[in-house]
């Protein structure tokens, strides 16, 4: 299957007119615009652009409120817990965390939970918005159930994505991951262009091993590390979840849940200069990422620099995204004025 490359400002503004046309408000809809196309720079695919079909369907079912945006229910000194009206999670989850910055801004250390949101994306959109600047940005949401429990027959715990950002003088370093072997986005993808997953990422509906995305679907994610990524899930699960009145493992409801949407997000961002100073905790980041580099005498990556450099290339020569995607991006955006644009530029690739 082909690949195409286009611009991601032609993009951002076609998603942009699409979602205002879904009824989305402008500022909502470019944040969710620059999630999105953001993922695609990093090639985070699965929380990319391949999305946006699910997006238009979930707010014609009524289950996304396109205009849905966080209001307070509870605050404390330093913690507040958000409704998010069931809006965009991109952007419920961009509030939560700038209301942490200016909380950990204040008091050293901001919290800040929501409930009601919908799919909130690649998760380290969020958090380096903090470390951008630089305070520490960490986030967390459970999922519906897709990972088996070692040794387990059901899918009992989501694959809790959890992503941490800390500045560094050459920028933020993250870590961002889902705590299944791979991303649930990632077999969606497979299915999405027809191909295989990866060994080792899940089992069947009855717990074997399987290659096949459409078994996968049916089945279970594998926790990454075995115990441990369940283990894990576990807690992200308590502090996402339980801790803020959100739905747990076999109880929360997403995609797959009609009327659902449950989960719970945690946004925490902690101020350096309530502890070692913000210049020195970024200069010290940089020496550790230089000192692992110094000694290893071959290429190694510090996390997020792998996605940096893929977003560093994409801006460099442009964003690659498969023809079956640009296809589905053109049929969405049929009607706005830029998709007549995108449309046209697909066009002429396909004929030149
Ligand atoms: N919103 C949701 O509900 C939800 C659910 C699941 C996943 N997600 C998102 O899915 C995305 C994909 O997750 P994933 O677990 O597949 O990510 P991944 O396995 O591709 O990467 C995980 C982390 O490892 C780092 N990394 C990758 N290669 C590296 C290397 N060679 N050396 C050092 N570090 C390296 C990456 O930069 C990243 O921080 C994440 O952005 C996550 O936020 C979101």
């Amino acid at each position: 299957m082909g690949e195409i490359v286009v611009g991601a400002d032609l993009l951002r503004k076609v998603v942009t007119e699409l979602l205002i046309q879904l009824g989305t408000p402008s500022d909502v809809a470019s944040i969710v615009a620059d999630s999105l196309v953001e993922a695609e720079e990093k090639g985070v695919h699965s929380h990319g652009l391949m999305r946006l079909g699910a997006y238009v369907e979930e707010v014609r079912k009524g289950s996304l409120n396109p205009a849905g945006r966080p209001t307070v229910l509870k605050e404390g000194v330093a913690t507040a817990v958000l409704d998010g009206h069931m809006g965009f999670g991109h952007y419920v989850a961009v509030e939560a965390m700038e209301m942490a910055v200016t909380l950990a801004s204040k008091y050293g250390v901001g919290c800040v939970g929501a409930v009601r949101l919908h799919h909130t994306g690649m998760l380290e959109f969020v958090t380096e918005r903090a470390a951008r600047r630089g305070m520490i940005g960490v986030a967390m949401n459970n999922t519906e159930p897709l990972m088996v429990p070692v040794g387990g027959r059901r899918r009992a715990v989501g694959n809790n994505p959890l992503s941490v950002s800390v500045p560094s003088s050459a920028g933020p370093v993250t870590l961002d991951m889902a705590l299944s072997v791979v991303a649930l986005g990632k077999v969606r993808e497979a299915l999405f262009e027809g191909k295989e997953i990866g060994e080792g990422w899940a089992v069947d509906g009855e717990g074997r091993p399987t290659r096949d995305p459409k078994e996968a679907m049916l089945g279970s994610l594998l926790p990454v590390g075995g115990h441990k990524g369940f283990g894990l899930a576990f807690v992200v699960d308590v502090l996402a979840g339980a801790l803020i009145g959100a739905a747990v493992g076999p109880d929360v409801k997403t995609w797959s849940t009609p009327g659902g949407w449950n989960s719970g997000f945690l946004a925490i961002s902690i101020d350096p200069a309530a502890f070692v100073g913000r210049e020195e905790l970024s200069a010290a980041v940089s020496r550790y990422v230089r000192r692992i580099k110094e000694i290893q005498g071959v290429k190694v990556y510090v996390p997020g620099e792998d996605r940096a450099e893929r977003a560093q290339e994409s801006r460099r020569f442009g964003l690659r995204i498969s023809s079956r995607l640009a296809e589905n991006l053109v049929e969405l955006a049929r009607g706005t004025p830029t998709g007549e644009e995108l449309s046209k530029y697909v066009a002429a690739l396909r004929n030149p």
